[in-house]
C-alpha cells in the first residue's frame, strides 16, 4: 500500500489494529511520533529496552500484542539488530502470538554493503507489517511511503486510507514510479551512500579528536550519530548554546519514555552537512561543551 510517508502507514496500522485490549511494545529510547500515534488509541504503550544490538529480547517482549521495532538502524541510537536476534524475534512472534511492526525508514542507507535481511524478508508466517519510506533518500517533502502486509489486512488499510485522504497525490506516485523504474533511485542511492559514508567517517574522526571521551553509537549507516555525554550534561542546554554558535544538535531526552529520562544524550545529523563543514562544526561543539564545563567527564 502506498502511503503519505511511513508516518501515515504507522498511523493507519495503529488506527485499525490497536484498542484498549492491546499491549503495544515500543523501543525505549524510540521514535516519538510512533509513541504519540499509539497514544491516540486506547492501547497500553509498553516501553522496551534497547541495547547496542537494538531491541532487547526480554520477557516483556513476549507479553506484547504488537512490537514496534526499527531493526536496520534503531531510532534514535542507529544500532543494527544482528541476524540471530531477528530470527529469535520472529520465532517469539509465533510462539507468543504477537505481530511485529518493522519500521525500515532508512534501510537503503547502509554503508557496509552487507545489509542484514529485513524481518519481513525472513517472515514465513505473516507476522510482520513492514513500513518503508522514500523520505530519507529521495525527498521528505514528497511524502511517499509504503506498507507491506497480508493482503487481507492491506485491503482494510486501503479502505481506511480512502476515508482519511483517499490516496497520496497520483502525480507524485506516478513521478516516483518512473524515477524508480528508470533506475534513477538506484544511482541516487549509490551517490548518497558514498557521500554519507564519507561524512560519517569525518564525523567519527572529528569526535575522536575534539571530544575524545564521547561515547557514540556504532553506526553501520544512516544519517545521524547518537552520543552519550557526561552524566551532568544537559543536552537541552547544549542544543541552545550550540545553536548560538551555529551548530544544530538534537537533544535526546524526548526519545525516552517514562519518568527517568536521561538528559545527557544527543544526536548529530550528518546527511545534510557538506563534508568540509563537519570538522569545524565538531570543533565548535567541543568548545561549547568545554564552556559548559562538561568535557572532562564526557562519556563517563
Ligand atoms: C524512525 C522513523 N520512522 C518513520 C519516519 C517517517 O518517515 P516519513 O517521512 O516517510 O513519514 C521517520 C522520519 O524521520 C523516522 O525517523
Amino acid at each position: 500500500l502506498i502511503t503519505v510517508g511511513a508516518q501515515h502507514g504507522l498511523y493507519l496500522i495503529a488506527q485499525l489494529l490497536l484498542d484498549s485490549n492491546t499491549i503495544f511494545g515500543i523501543e525505549n529510547p524510540g521514535y516519538v511520533d510512533m509513541r504519540n500515534v499509539a497514544r491516540l488509541t486506547s492501547a497500553t504503550v509498553n516501553p522496551l529496552p534497547v541495547s547496542h544490538q537494538g531491541l532487547v529480547l526480554n520477557d516483556a517482549v513476549n507479553e506484547c500484542d504488537y512490537v514496534y521495532v526499527t531493526p536496520s538502524h534503531q531510532f534514535p541510537t542507529t544500532v543494527t539488530m544482528p541476524i540471530e536476534h531477528r530470527v529469535e524475534l520472529l520465532a517469539r512472534a509465533t510462539e507468543f502470538d504477537f505481530v511485529i511492526i518493522e519500521d525500515d525508514y532508512e534501510s537503503q542507507l547502509e554503508f557496509s554493503g552487507y545489509p542484514a535481511p529485513a524481518l519481513k524478508s525472513l517472515d514465513s508466517s505473516d507476522r510482520v507489517l513492514y513500513v518503508g519510506s522514500l523520505s530519507k533518500t529521495l525527498a521528505p517533502g514528497l511524502r511517499i511511503g509504503y506498507l507491506v502486509g497480508p493482503a487481507k489486512l492491506v485491503k482494510e488499510l486501503r479502505a481506511l486510507r480512502r476515508l482519511m485522504l483517499r490516496h497520496p497525490p497520483a502525480n507524485n506516485q506516478r513521478a516516483t514510479a518512473l524515477f524508480l523504474e528508470r533506475g534513477h533511485h538506484d544511482s541516487l542511492l549509490k551517490n548518497l551512500r558514498r557521500a554519507y559514508k564519507e561524512r560519517l567517517q569525518t564525523l567519527v574522526i572529528a569526535l575522536r579528536e575534539y571530544l575524545p571521551e564521547a561515547v557514540h553509537s556504532l553506526a553501520l549507516g544512516g544519517s545521524s550519530l547518537w552520543i552519550k555525554g557526561p552524566e551532568n550534561l544537559d543536552a537541552r542546554k547544549l542544543r541552545e548554546y550550540a545553536l548560538q554558535a551555529g551548530v544544530l544538535v538534537d537533544s535526546g531526552d524526548v526519545y525516552f519514555l517514562g519518568s527517568e529520562r536521561p538528559l545527557n544524550y544527543f544526536r548529530l545529523g550528518f546527511s545534510s552537512i557538506p563534508n568540509g563543514h563537519i570538522r569545524p562544526g565538531v570543533a565548535k561543539l567541543a568548545r561549547v561543551i568545554n564552556d559548559m564545563g562538561g568535557s572532562r567527564s564526557l562519556g563517563q
